[in-house]
């Protein structure tokens, strides 16, 4: 596991392996790219999503994103961190539409993402510099 954040080794190791559970449950035949995120929150619950795509594709919806609609619904909504584990072998990273949608939560959480060597840990505010928000700077 390699990147600074206040997470700890084991704890984002264990996100990680709820995000590769969540990953089987992907439901991805027109990509074949399956993804699980795993959201953690303060009081340690954790909440999963994987991405579900659809035959008009534009309607799909990306692991992270569906793992932060269902915390919302179940009353979490500032998550401390979340993990993404795509395909063996690829570093997938959370996209563009996901930083934005994830830093309007908290734009201080760690970001762990599967990798060849295990894990590497990022903040959200790392990957999305001058987050948008209505307040500006
Ligand atoms: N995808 C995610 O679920 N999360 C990411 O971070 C990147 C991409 C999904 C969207 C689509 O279903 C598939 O991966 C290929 O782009």
């Amino acid at each position: 596991m390699t990147g600074g954040a206040s997470l700890n080794k084991e704890e984002a190791a264990k996100l990680l392996e709820a995000a590769e559970r969540a990953r089987k449950n992907a439901y991805a035949p027109y990509s074949g790219f399956s993804v699980g995120a795993a959201l953690l929150f303060e009081n340690g619950e954790t909440v999963l999503g994987c991405n579900v795509e659809n035959s008009s594709y534009g309607l799909s919806i990306c692991a992270e994103r569906n793992a932060m609609t269902t915390a919302l619904t179940m009353g979490l909504r500032r998550p401390t961190a979340v993990a993404v584990a795509g395909p063996d072998g690829v570093l997938c990273t959370p996209c563009g539409a996901c930083r934005q949608f994830l830093a309007e939560f908290n734009p201080d959480m760690s970001v762990i993402i599967k990798a060849a060597e295990g894990g590497r840990i990022y903040t959200l505010k790392e990957l999305l510099p001058l987050t948008f928000s209505l307040e500006g700077e």
